[in-house]
C-alpha cells in the first residue's frame, strides 16, 4: 500500500503472488483497487468480466453478502487464485459511511479478515493489492493483514507524500485501536520501487530511507526496467514473458531484482511462521 499513485503497488503484488505461487505457497491475490490493474493483468476483463459482481465487493458488503468462496477464481498459473476487482468496490467506500450512521456498520473494519477467515485453510499466503487512497477499503485490508508493505519510489515528492501517508494511516490505526481491535502486525516493511542505482538523487533519498528506517527497508530494491515496463504493455509479467523477448542482460537483470525483493518477503513470512 501507499496513497501516491504509481509507486509500484500492483506491480510489485503481482510478482510476489506469481513468484509465491511458482514457488509451491498457496496464494490467494486480492484487487482491492476500483482500477482492477491486478484483475488486468491476470486475463480478466473488469468492464466485461464482472457484469454481475465477482469483486471482494460481494463478500463484504452489509445487505447480503456471499461466501467469498464465490468470488475467488482460479488464474492459469498453478496455485494462484484471484479475487478481481472493478468500480463496484467503491461502492464500500460509500456504504460504509451510511452503514455507520445507522449503526449497522458493526466493525466495518473487520470485514475483509472475517471474509478471509472462511478460506483460512486454502490459502498460505494473500496478497492484497491497494487502491491509491486512504479509505474504507485499505484500512480493511489494513486490519486484516498481518504483514504491511508501502511501496516508495525514492523521489523527494514522493517521500514527502509518503509521510502524509503514514501520519494520516497512523492517526486512523489509533482510532481503530481504541474500539479495541489489535492492528498490530508481524512485518512492515519498504519497498522500494523503480528504483535507478545510477541516479544520484535517487540514491540520496535511498540512503536517507535507509539511515532514518533502517532494517525496515527491504535490502533488494525493485530496480526501475524497461522489461517489466514492457511485459505491462502486455498485461504480463515478467514471469510469463520469454527470456528471448529482451536483450538478455535487461532480463536477467530484472529478474534477479524481483526474484531478490520477492524471496526476501518470503524470508518474513517463513519468519514469521517459525520455520
Ligand atoms: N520496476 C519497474 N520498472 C519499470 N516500470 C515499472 C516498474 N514498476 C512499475 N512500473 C510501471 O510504472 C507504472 C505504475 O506502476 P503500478 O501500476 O504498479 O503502480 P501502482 O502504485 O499500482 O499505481 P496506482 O496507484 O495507480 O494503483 C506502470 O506502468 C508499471 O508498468
Ligand atoms: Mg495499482
Amino acid at each position: 500500500m501507499n496513497f501516491k499513485g504509481g509507486s509500484g503497488k500492483t506491480t510489485s503484488s503481482a510478482h510476489l503472488a506469481q513468484r509465491l505461487a511458482l514457488k509451491g505457497y498457496r496464494v490467494l491475490a486480492i484487487d482491492l483497487d476500483p482500477q482492477a490493474s491486478l484483475t488486468a493483468l491476470h486475463g480478466v476483463q473488469p468492464e466485461f468480466d464482472l457484469l454481475d459482481g465477482g469483486t471482494l465487493y460481494d463478500a463484504i458488503r452489509y445487505e447480503d453478502p456471499v461466501p467469498i468462496a464465490a468470488v475467488i477464481r482460479k488464474t492459469y498459473i498453478p496455485n494462484l487464485d484471484l479475487i478481481p476487482g472493478n468500480l463496484e468496490l467503491m461502492e464500500f467506500e460509500h456504504e460504509t459511511p451510511r452503514a455507520l450512521s445507522r449503526g449497522n456498520a458493526g466493525l466495518f473494519f473487520f470485514r475483509v479478515k472475517e471474509a478471509l477467515a472462511q478460506v483460512d485453510e486454502r490459502y498460505d499466503v494473500v496478497v492484497i493489492d491497494c487502491p491509491p487512497q486512504l479509505g474504507f477499503l485499505t484500512m480493511s485490508a489494513l486490519s486484516a493483514a498481518t504483514g504491511v508493505l508501502v511501496t516508495i519510489h525514492p523521489e523527494m515528492l514522493d517521500v514527502m507524500s509518503m509521510s502524509q501517508f503514514l501520519r494520516m494511516t497512523a492517526d486512523l490505526m489509533d482510532v481503530i485501536a481504541d474500539s479495541g481491535a489489535d492492528m498490530s502486525h508481524d512485518w512492515m516493511r519498504y519497498l522500494l520501487t523503480r528504483y535507478e542505482p545510477t541516479d544520484a538523487p535517487q540514491n540520496r533519498i535511498v540512503a536517507f530511507l535507509r539511515t532514518m528506517y533502517g532494517d525496515k527497508v527491504l535490502n533488494a530494491p525493485m530496480l526501475k526496467s524497461t522489461a517489466i515496463s514492457d511485459a505491462g504493455l502486455t498485461k504480463q509479467t515478467l514471469y510469463e514473458v520469454e527470456r528471448s523477448a529482451f536483450t538478455r542482460t535487461t532480463y536477467d537483470r530484472a529478474i534477479e531484482s524481483l526474484n531478490a525483493v520477492n524471496d526476501e518477503i518470503a524470508q518474513l513470512i517463513q519468519k514469521t511462521w517459525g520455520r
